[in-house]
């Protein structure tokens, strides 16, 4: 049995003005501990498909299955990290982390020990003090990363993490996330629109077209970890960026026609 498994799931939003029909019978599977990332022009669906995951949404069609169980709401066994970081700005980097495990039944200082320890884990040792707004904006990524790891989930959902950043940052917290996961082995599933970072980060990337949504081309990425920076210079990484481009372009056709 697959950790986690996407069964034909289709969604359409329906309002008065129209109906948009954003995913189409998606399908795949993914094993414990792997890091896939889907990657597809904007407006493919691929925020869509990370909320049906997340359970924020429920699909029109399809199910989804987490070790077996149907998901169709959130829960403490998945995390998101979103685009636009989420941090309350009221709270502190130790409150934000904190944040999700106030329902928990788990005294104040022991949810204060596991906080710290996450925000050490995303080098932000010494900011626990710190409000949002005093952080650049690859410091407050890092403290979503902190919170959502903090709930120790099963599966790690993350919506263009990086997309906010400028290059040089982006850069170096693709490096950390490589870290942190290789400390934490979670399943994560990723969402970028960056072909390069899905190729370093991923074990598989899942290439989505559009429009509706639906899975093109799922690329094995077997290049052994640690993976370091100039592995984007190499023959093999840069044949698979052509095929995942070349997939891309194709299932824009469609768009570009209608
Ligand atoms: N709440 C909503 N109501 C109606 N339509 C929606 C809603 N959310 C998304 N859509 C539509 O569904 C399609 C997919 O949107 P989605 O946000 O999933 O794309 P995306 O791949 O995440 O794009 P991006 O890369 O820009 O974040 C788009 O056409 C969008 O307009
Ligand atoms: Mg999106």
């Amino acid at each position: 049995m697959a950790f986690l498994e996407v069964q034909n799931i289709s969604k359409t939003y329906r309002s008065r003005q129209k109906d948009v029909q954003a995913l189409d019978n998606v399908s795949f599977t993914m094993e414990e501990h792997e890091f896939c990332c889907l990657i597809g022009y904007s407006g493919c669906g691929k925020s869509t498909l990370l909320r049906i995951v997340d359970g924020l949404i429920q699909p029109t069609s399809g199910q989804l299955l987490i070790k077996g169980r149907t998901i169709d709401r959130p829960g403490f066994d998945r995390g998101m990290v979103f685009q636009h970081f989420n941090l309350l700005p009221w709270r502190t980097v130790l409150g934000n982390v904190e944040f999700g495990l106030e329902n928990r039944e788990m005294s104040r200082k022991d949810r204060q020990l596991r906080a710290m320890s996450y925000i050490s884990m995303v080098g932000l040792d010494g900011f626990e003090h710190s409000y949002p707004s005093q952080l650049s904006g690859g410091m407050q990524q890092r403290v979503g990363l902190a919170r959502a790891l903090a709930i120790e989930p099963e599966i790690l959902l993350m919506d263009e993490p990086l997309g906010a950043l400028d290059a040089q940052t982006k850069e170096s917290m693709q490096t950390e996330i490589m870290r942190i996961w290789s400390i934490e082995k979670r399943t994560v599933l990723f969402v970028t629109h960056d072909i390069e970072e899905a190729i370093l980060l991923a074990d598989r990337v899942f290439v989505m077209g559009q429009r509706p949504g639906r899975i093109v081309d799922i690329v094995d990425v077997d290049f052994p970890r640690p993976r370091q920076d100039d592995l984007r210079n190499s023959v093999e990484f840069v044949r698979m960026r052509a095929r995942v481009s070349q997939t891309l372009k194709q299932s824009g056709v469609v768009e570009a026609d209608s």
